[in-house]
């Protein structure tokens, strides 16, 4: 089974196929912890919650995947070691439909993962129907064509998810015990808003929406007060369709360029006792998520909004990137708390022969550099996938499957993780349950490649980039 129980003791006998399920809520139990006990004449299972007994539902269904007509008798009892056991899927850079997106999130909830990052805006694409600023679906959610890395189409390329959409998605994922995260990326990775409110630009435009990948250069202005009433404006908005807790406000990868050259920009530093670009992206993000926290959200940002060092303690800090000058480590000492996204670890984007299925499951849940005792700061990982060369749905499933299984066995195991071979020989006996739900997962030979097959899938990999956008992508990274 996947993820591995946490105790599971075999008792005398079998039972066939047909023998009375039932179920019960039990308060006493932890909200996502669930038991099964199956006895010779009964099937019992119990859960602390309703996602809880879902958990039991999907165990049992695992079982008979395995065993067949025959379950051997047995009691397990299971909990998770972190609540947030998330999987990203980027749909701004390509979209994807609503089916394949719930084929996606009907396999996750499988392997118990709880929470759907939704990528819904970045530079080449604004993917949500929006009643307050209509241009967004409009505008926003096409580009002209299609240039990543070395392919080349000047078909217009995009879609969006109409309101009615967005529920059905939503609707289906609380079903399963899903909450979604939508992540609205700011100040950087707006060049598809922006190319329909240019205004919202330190330069005021033109701009159009990305066809490329890569790190681009136009921001929110961050000295303008238009911006963030645009911003709150467009919140409200989305807030009526996304009832989870948590709300991702990106914050990566965000070259201050252009804030540098901005007398708004530079007025607001002044005027707020600002030290420089990169307290000002504190001060933004700070604006924004105070703003969420009135409404009773938690605000989600990736680690590079922390540079500053003046973001507020509430805002979860999503990592990806190693932490400069300690910056995180002091968020965590502030009394922050963190998801860990590192990508060596949790990045579907890149083939099997950069990050292995067992690279993905030795993922390390308490790495030093962020201190020690940090239990209860870390709410848990995720793994992505960012869709710049992806596009089809087979491909999509293949990146992501089954490395997000081994994911998700980490974050729920924890530290209490089998080995990496266990891991191996239970995926393989519950290999037919990604067929049972039309999965095209990658198949065993494919998981761990060896040094020669790692070599060729990296140089094919790295074709996608040439020389001057590796040089552009190191000078940005240096301004962020
Ligand atoms: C990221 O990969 N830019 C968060
Ligand atoms: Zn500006």
């Amino acid at each position: 089974m996947i993820p591995r129980p946490k105790e599971i003791r075999l008792t005398e006998g079998t039972v066939v196929q047909g023998t009375a399920v039932k179920e019960r809520v039990c308060k006493e139990l932890k909200q996502e912890e669930y038991h099964i006990s199956i006895a010779s004449n009964e099937i019992r299972l119990e859960g602390g919650g309703k996602t809880a007994l879902f958990y039991a539902r999907t165990a049992l269904e695992q079982l008979r995947l395995i065993y067949g007509e025959e379950l051997p008798c047995m009691e397990i009892r299971d909990w998770p070691s972190y609540p947030y056991r998330s999987f990203q899927i980027d749909c701004s850079r390509h979209f994807f439909t609503v089916d394949e997106l719930k084929k996606m999130i009907r396999m996750s909830a499988v392997f118990r993962l709880n929470r759907f990052h939704w990528h819904i805006s970045d530079d080449q694409g604004w993917r949500i129907e929006c009643r307050r600023y209509p241009k967004l679906h409009e505008i926003s959610s096409m580009r002209a064509g299609d240039h990543f890395g070395n392919y080349d189409s000047d078909q217009p390329e995009g879609g969006y998810y109409s309101r009615e959409d967005v529920a059905e998605i939503v609707d289906y994922c609380g079903s399963l015990g899903i909450e979604v995260v939508p992540e609205i990326d700011m100040p950087g990775h707006v060049t598809a808003i922006l190319a329909a409110y240019p205004e919202l630009s330190c330069t005021g435009g033109p701009v159009e929406v990305g066809m490329r990948a890569g790190i681009f250069k136009e921001l929110f202005c961050a000295g303008k007060e238009e911006t963030f009433t645009f911003i709150q404006n467009l919140l409200d908005d989305m807030l009526e369709l996304f009832p989870g807790k948590y709300f991702h406000i990106g914050g990566d990868e965000a070259p201050k360029e252009r804030w540098k050259a901005c007398p708004d920009c530079q007025r607001r530093i002044e005027e707020e006792g600002l030290k420089d670009a990169r307290e000002l992206q504190g001060y933004m993000c700070n604006r924004i998520a105070s703003y969420l926290r009135s409404k009773g959200r938690i605000p989600i940002v990736w680690n590079e909004a922390v540079y500053g060092g003046n973001i507020d303690k509430e805002v979860v800090v999503q990592l990806w990137t190693e932490d400069k000058d300690d910056q995180i480590k002091a968020h965590l000492d502030r009394g922050g708390r963190a998801i860990l996204s590192m990508v060596e670890h949790c990045y579907c984007d890149y083939p099997y022969g950069m990050h292995s299925l067992k690279d993905m499951y030795d993922i390390d849940m308490s790495p030093k550099e962020l201190g020690e005792g940090r239990e209860g700061s870390i709410l848990g990982a995720e793994c992505l996938v960012w869709t710049e060369f992806i596009r089809s749905d087979a491909r999509l499933e293949e990146m992501c499957w089954p490395r997000f299984a081994a994911l998700a066995q980490a974050v729920w195991c924890g530290e209490e993780r089998p080995e990496y071979e266990d891991f191996r020989s239970r995926l393989t006996a519950l290999f037919p349950i990604f067929e049972k739900y039309g999965i095209r997962a990658v198949k065993k030979e494919g998981w761990d490649p060896d040094e020669r097959m790692a070599a060729e899938q990296t140089a094919e990999f790295q074709m996608n980039f040439s020389e001057e956008e590796r040089e552009e992508a190191r000078r940005a990274q240096e301004d962020i």
